[in-house]
Formats: C-alpha cells, structure tokens, sequence
C-alpha cells in the first residue's frame, strides 16, 4: 500500500501540492488533471525522486525520506521520455544495468534480461543500438527496463504521449497485463477505462476520487 499524510509541497512561492491524504491499495490507479496541476510532482513523491516539504509518503511502510534506497526498489518510474530513461548502447546492455547495479550473478542477469525480452517481443532487437529504436520500441524497452528489476509498483508519468496508435494500443494491453501495481499519470483518458480508481487533480489538490466512469466523465465536464 502507498499511503501519503498531509503532503504538502512549493517550488519557490508557489505551492505546487496542497494537503494530500491518499491510501493507494488498488491494482489500477489513474492520475489525470490540467497541465500544471501537480500530476507529475505527486508521481515523483511516490517513488522518492522528490521528498516532499511537508507530510509523508510511506510504501509498504517504508518511508520515502528516510529509507529512499529501499522504496525506488520496490518502485519503479516509466517517464514520458524514453531517451531520459535508457543509458546504455545496445538493448541488452541496457536492460542489465541495474540487474547489475544489484550485483546479481550474471547468469540471473542473462535469464532476467531474455524473459523481459520475450515478454515484449524485443528479443530480435537484443544487440540493436537502443538509441535507433523507434519511439514504440524505446518506450517498451523503458518499460520493460523496469520491469526487469521486479518492483513491487509502477509508476508511468504520461507513457504513451510519443506513441502512434498502434503502440499506444500495445503499451495498454502491457499495462493491462502486469501483475504489478500501476499507477498512471496521462491525458490518455481512454488508457484508464477499465482501471479501478482515477483520481483527478486541480492546482495541487485531488478534488475527484472515484472509479472511472464516475471521474472522468466529471473531469471532462470541468475542462469543458
Ligand atoms: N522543478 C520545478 N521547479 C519549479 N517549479 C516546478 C518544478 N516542477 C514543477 N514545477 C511547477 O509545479 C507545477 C506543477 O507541475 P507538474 O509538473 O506537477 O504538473 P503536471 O500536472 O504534471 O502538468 P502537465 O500535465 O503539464 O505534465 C507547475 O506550475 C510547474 O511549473
Ligand atoms: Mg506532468
């Protein structure tokens, strides 16, 4: 379970998110909200790469501030950008690297690396240079990337605005098919139909709460 208490957070004067209280338990969580209304901070507090002002967040107990190195390994962060996410030459090299980082013998690197492979149909691309894939093929490595290190959450901050339909179509069926939890952030509000929770943000504050149907229809209606 994700829990937040009494988040608050500002950059500079201006406060960014306003008195979070969240207990996150579903399997499917939606984030959606106007641009600049917090989505993406609120997704970095999740996984430590922001500690917030005030307030705490606590996964599985373990708390953000004092124990990062525990939760960004139970939590694991797809960004928009797949170019922000993959550092290595080849797409083998680069789903090994934090299996390595882990000091995992190689022999579980190679058979961890082959099952991420497999499950995304990259295995063709093993020793193509990461940086030449196409935009689809980047964000499933980014994915898949994640995947590979087996954490408990994913957080995905607007994972299909640099995909065309058909991939936009794949990386849903992956999201849909994770035995993780999923937490998404998008402005793709079909992507969270058959979600169990969506939670709509507004200048720093969640003002909707609710399972899809119920908030989203109420979210295009605000922005109408
Ligand atoms: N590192 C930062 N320094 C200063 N201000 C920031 C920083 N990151 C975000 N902000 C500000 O915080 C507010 C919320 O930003 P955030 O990125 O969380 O919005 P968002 O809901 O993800 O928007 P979008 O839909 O455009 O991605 C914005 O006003 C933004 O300018
Ligand atoms: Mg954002």
């Amino acid at each position: 379970m994700i829990q937040l208490h009494a988040v608050h957070h500002h950059f500079g004067e201006r406060p960014v998110l306003q008195g979070l209280d969240l207990h996150l338990t579903e399997r499917r969580v939606g984030v959606v909200g106007g641009n600049g209304s917090g989505k993406s901070t609120f997704a970095r507090l999740l996984n430590g790469l922001l500690v917030p002002e005030r307030g705490r967040v606590l996964v599985d107990g373990l708390d953000t501030r004092t124990d990062a190195r525990a939760v960004r390994r139970q939590v694991g962060f797809v960004f928009q950008n797949p170019d922000n996410q993959i550092v290595l030459p080849t797409v083998e090299e680069d789903l090994a690297f934090g299996l390595k980082n882990l000091r995992l013998p190689p022999a579980d690197v190679s058979a961890r690396v082959t099952a991420a492979l497999r499950r995304h149909d990259l295995e063709a691309l093993r020793h193509h240079p990461a940086h030449l894939l196409s935009g689809g093929q980047k964000q499933l490595l980014a994915l898949s990337s994640v995947l590979v290190m087996e954490p408990r959450y994913i957080v995905f901050d607007e994972p299909t605005t640099l995909l065309d339909l058909r991939n936009k179509r794949r990386l849903a069926q992956a999201i849909h098919a994770l035995p993780q939890t999923a937490i998404v952030v998008t402005h793709d509000l079909e992507l969270l139909h058959d979600f169990d929770r969506v939670l709509v943000f507004d200048e720093g504050r969640i003002v909707l709460d609710d399972v899809p149907a119920v908030a989203l229809e109420a979210y295009v209606r605000s922005m109408a």
